[in-house]
């Protein structure tokens, strides 16, 4: 594909097309283009349309907001196109706050600035964005990276106002000023809106439930496909590409790098190379979560035997460590800690390896917070994290509202024990090395206690056997 671009034309030239005229791919507009581009098309009429579902409930946290940051000039940017390489971008993803506080996600535009502007009763708040531009301007049919002729019909104002349920402005409208608190560089901002998502609302329940919903159907189309996976040089990536299919088909995309880790590969945490075979006899680690079109993502693990059975070794890791999973589970109420849950977890982790004669101490020395941790070679990582818009969710939450703090209804969070044990780590008998184990769900905390809102996917060692007998018959 090559860029059309040329200093003479019919309106102000953007940025972009003057670099492109630059560029060794120039071609020239001749004249009788430049006369005829922007006449001959039909007159455009919108309908406009109603708010879209989440439109309430960004505006409720948009009150919460305002309300803290009384007098203060808010701005939350959406973020930029990032550049891949030379001229291509990577895909845009609007900044998780950004579309907390607007509804406005897998559909948003780059560069936008959600704006509160403070006013005597509370703040004014405007959506700036680059409106499309019209027909008798270069950006139009010159603009590789905005313009519709390149990349298909934008947003107007009016629309996005009626969508969104908020004002709108041009981008050009913008103007910023020295007292603005921002996003990402106002530490006390940042954390606000980072915490205020702590606590997931009926819609977002909703959207989390169906992000679990369309990875479920990923996994089954994993586990169909897997004869093709253990076919291919390369059938990590086989087993990757087919669950994207499901991400791309049914939602916006994943919500991180899917891992596909077969055989010792599942030792390595986020192991995304995804480069190696799949081989039956071995396990298959499949960690992988379909980002909605709301941006809220699932983030769930599976282990499964490539052959359809566990061998005995396997089966004992595996119901180990769903073992853990459960005793995780069953700590997790409203008003306990939220380490609680990992502390549970740890708990298994550190019984069973002491007595499969792995820790060089007891379970109860491992278990010692300040002495112990012996048993964490083994499972390096939490046991749990936030999940909603962001895979690791209100990241920028104080430790005392995260780690420290309670678990509270509407929070939705992982539970995802795990064992690895290294092909290399000679601290453990040589059946053990190179198996690697994750369970991974997601929990939604109610008033009665936890609900799994991924527990349709098959989980046991059984469960998961007859899964695959299934799917493959
Ligand atoms: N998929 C990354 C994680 O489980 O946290
Ligand atoms: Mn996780
Ligand atoms: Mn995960």
């Amino acid at each position: 594909m090559s860029t059309p671009a040329d200093g003479d034309t019919i309106a102000e030239t953007s940025d972009a097309a003057v670099v492109e005229e630059k560029t060794n791919r120039r071609q020239p507009f001749p004249q009788g283009f430049l006369d005829t581009i922007s006449t001959g098309w039909a007159e455009r009429t919108e309908s406009l349309p109603a708010a879209r579902a989440q439109a309430p409930y960004a505006a409720a946290r948009r009150d919460t907001v305002s309300k803290a940051f009384a007098g203060k000039r808010l701005v939350v940017p959406a973020g930029s196109l990032k550049q891949r390489s030379n001229d291509t971008d990577y895909p845009f993803r609007a900044h998780s706050a950004f579309t907390h506080l607007t509804g406005w996600a897998a559909d948003s535009e780059p560069d936008s600035l959600l704006v509160f502007e403070p006013t005597a009763g509370g703040h004014d708040v405007t959506l700036y964005f680059r409106e499309r531009a019209d027909r008798t301007t270069a950006e139009f049919y010159s603009d590789a990276t905005i313009g519709e002729f390149w990349i298909g019909p934008r947003p107007s104002l009016a629309g996005v106002a009626a969508d969104l349920g908020v004002a709108t402005a041009h981008l050009d409208d913008f103007a910023a000023g020295s007292d603005d608190l921002v996003v990402d560089d106002d530490d006390e901002l940042t954390r606000f809106v980072s915490e205020l998502r702590l606590i997931k609302d009926e819609y977002e329940i909703a959207e989390m439930k169906h992000a679990v919903a369309v990875t479920a159907s990923g996994f089954d189309d994993v586990i169909r496909d897997l004869p093709r996976a253990i076919a291919h040089p390369r059938g990590e990536r086989i087993v990757e590409g087919v669950f994207h299919q499901r991400a791309r088909s049914d939602g916006n995309w994943e919500g991180y790098d899917t891992i596909a880790a077969s055989g010792p590969h599942a030792c390595y945490l986020h192991w995304t190379r995804n480069d190696g075979a799949v081989i039956p006899g071995d396990l298959i680690l499949i960690d992988a979560g379909v980002e909605a079109d709301s941006l809220y993502t699932a983030d769930i693990t599976r282990t499964l035997p490539v052959s359809g059975t566990f061998t005995e070794v396997q089966r004992r890791v595996y119901e180990t460590v769903r073992e853990a999973a459960d005793a995780a589970f069953a700590a997790a109420r409203p008003g306990v800690k939220f380490r609680a849950v990992h502390e549970a977890a740890m708990k298994v982790i550190a019984e069973r390896t002491a007595e499969w004669g792995v820790l060089p101490v007891s379970a109860e020395e491992a278990l010692d917070a300040d002495k112990g941790g012996q048993q964490r070679r083994y499972m390096v990582h939490g046991t749990s994290h936030h999940l909603g818009i962001d895979v690791h969710d209100c990241a920028q939450a104080r430790r005392e509202m995260y780690y420290d703090g309670e678990l509270k209804a509407g929070m939705v969070f992982t539970i995802e024990p795990g064992l690895y044990f290294q092909i290399d780590d000679v601290t453990v008998p040589e059946e053990l090395r190179g198996i690697g184990v994750r369970i991974e769900d997601d929990i939604l905390m109610t008033e009665d206690g936890p609900v799994n809102l991924s527990a349709d996917i098959p989980r046991t060692a059984d469960e998961v056997e007859a899964w695959m007998a299934r799917a493959q018959a």
